[in-house]
């Protein structure tokens, strides 16, 4: 339990937290920095939406920039090619020595150390054999197995609010599927549901000071979710089911050994840290950037079968994450610039996935059917990103997103924005908190 605390402590506390350390590694950071300071990691400027104009300002001007941030100097990466670079050399650059996302370590070396145990912040060799066991979790076979319970449920979430004319899209609908998949996926029998929903409600409120939710409330939360993962455990071994994440888990091995206690829950709650926020604010951002492209939306109610190419565009256009953070291990040239141990390096998804020496002159426009004129579109934006740690969950996030649209295009008739979204404040995820729409009430 002490640990369950100790975790719960360390995935509550935020980058936007004040006690936030900076890292003693950026102060070594000696090279000349770039003219365009942007103040990427001001939480509050972030949550005002993606900066488009700065990123291509970077990519063009300085695109290996050494920015200024209150929590310390870190180099801001907005090309492809060096982000690949980044990405794909886990050897020189570290997930694991500061994190890979902006968790706090600095000022708590405990919570950094048992943070360093998720697999998203794991290195070489490690990561390659703990990656091995969820892996098999994320089969094409599981995935493909939940599909017409997804569709099932995507109907019922739809069923719920089509007569009404309004919801509020973020909780009635974009955090519907996300959650009922990772619910699913982990055997949570159906009474729990809402208690999970509600836990992962508090962490995930843990990002923003205006969601009220205390830190002693987020690491209780996080404990319980540990807590949750232990009795599933006992169920399954008493009730096996094949096929499951879960099963994947609880049988996966590590050099011939099962997972601890403690890496199992570790997985348990990577998944769903990874899993339900991404997929909510790709859902509630490609709902906002349909309605506020009607003409783009009216092709999909022309011709439903583009809509799974538009989900691709959706990924593309507003990633669910800014960044992803790498620390140096050794000196390093990128690009024009020499890295020096020890620097935090930041590599910015939204920057690459608008470059038009990538998607051409209209990267800066929202085409539903750029898929059609780029087929390999999913394999040249970087919203999953690149190399080791390339997302486990995109082919599950592309088929809750695929189905979610499928269901919502042809029965929200003419959906519109009520006022302007609520946005999440946070630099490092742009999500929506609250977003309401009007429809066409759906006629019995
Ligand atoms: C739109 C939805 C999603 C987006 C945009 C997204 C994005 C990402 C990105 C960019 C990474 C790479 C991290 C890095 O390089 O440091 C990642 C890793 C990961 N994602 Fe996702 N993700 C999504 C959905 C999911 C889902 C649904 C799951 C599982 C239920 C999931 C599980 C994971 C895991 C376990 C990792 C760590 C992989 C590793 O370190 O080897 N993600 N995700």
């Amino acid at each position: 339990m002490l640990l369950c605390v100790a975790l719960a402590k360390a995935l509550t506390k935020r980058q936007d937290s004040p006690e936030y350390a900076q890292y003693d590694c950026v102060e070594k950071i000696m090279s000349e920095k770039c003219p365009f300071q942007f103040d990427l990691m001001n939480p509050e400027k972030m949550s005002r939406g993606v900066p488009f104009d700065e990123f291509k300002t970077l990519r063009e001007q300085c695109p290996v920039a050494l920015q200024d941030s209150d929590k310390g100097e870190y180099w801001a990466i907005t090309r492809r090619e060096d982000v690949d670079f980044v990405s794909k050399n886990p050897q020189i650059f570290s997930s694991s020595e500061n994190l890979a996302h902006p968790q706090p370590g600095g000022e708590d070396p405990e919570s950094l150390e048992i943070m360093k145990q998720l697999i998203i912040n794991m290195d070489p060799p490690d990561h390659i054999k703990y990656r091995k066991v969820v892996k098999n979790a994320f089969t094409g076979r599981a995935v493909d197995a939940l599909e017409p319970m997804m569709r099932e449920f995507a109907k019922d979430i739809i069923d719920k609010i089509a007569s009404k004319g309004e919801c509020e899209f973020v909780s009635q609908v974009a955090a519907e599927m996300p959650l009922f998949v990772i619910c699913s996926l982990t055997e949570m029998p159906a009474e729990k549901r809402q208690t999970f929903s509600d836990l992962v409600d508090i962490m995930i409120g843990m990002d923003d000071p205006e969601m009220n939710v205390s830190q002693e409330d987020g690491q209780m939360a996080a404990a319980q979710v540990f807590e949750i993962a232990m009795e599933l455990a006992v169920t399954h071994k008493a009730v096996p089911k094949e096929g499951t994440v879960l099963n994947a888990l609880l049988n996966g091995t590590v050099e011939g050994e099962g997972l601890s206690e403690f890496e199992f829950c570790s997985f348990f709650l990577i998944l769903i840290a990874g899993g339900v926020e991404t997929t909510r604010t790709a859902t509630a951002q490609g709902m906002r950037l349909l309605m506020e492209h009607p003409q783009e939306l009216q092709k999909l109610v022309d011709d439903p079968s583009l809509i799974a190419g538009a989900v691709e565009e959706i990924l593309r256009f507003y990633p669910s994450f800014n960044y992803m953070q790498r620390t140096a291990m050794q000196d390093v040239t990128v690009g024009d610039k020499d890295i020096k141990q020890g620097d935090i390096v930041r590599v910015y998804y939204p920057s690459v996935n608008h470059d038009p020496d990538i998607f051409g002159d209209d990267a800066e426009e929202f085409n539903v059917t750029r898929a059609n004129e780029m087929p390999d579109l999913r394999n040249q934006h970087r919203t999953f990103g690149i190399g080791q740690h390339f997302c486990l969950g995109s082919h599950l996030a592309r088929k809750e997103l695929t189905i979610m649209f499928e269901e919502i295009i042809p029965r929200l008739r003419n959906p519109k924005l009520v006022g302007e979204p609520k946005n999440l404040v946070s630099s490092f995820i742009p999500g929506i908190k609250e977003m309401f729409i009007t429809f066409d009430p759906e006629q019995a």
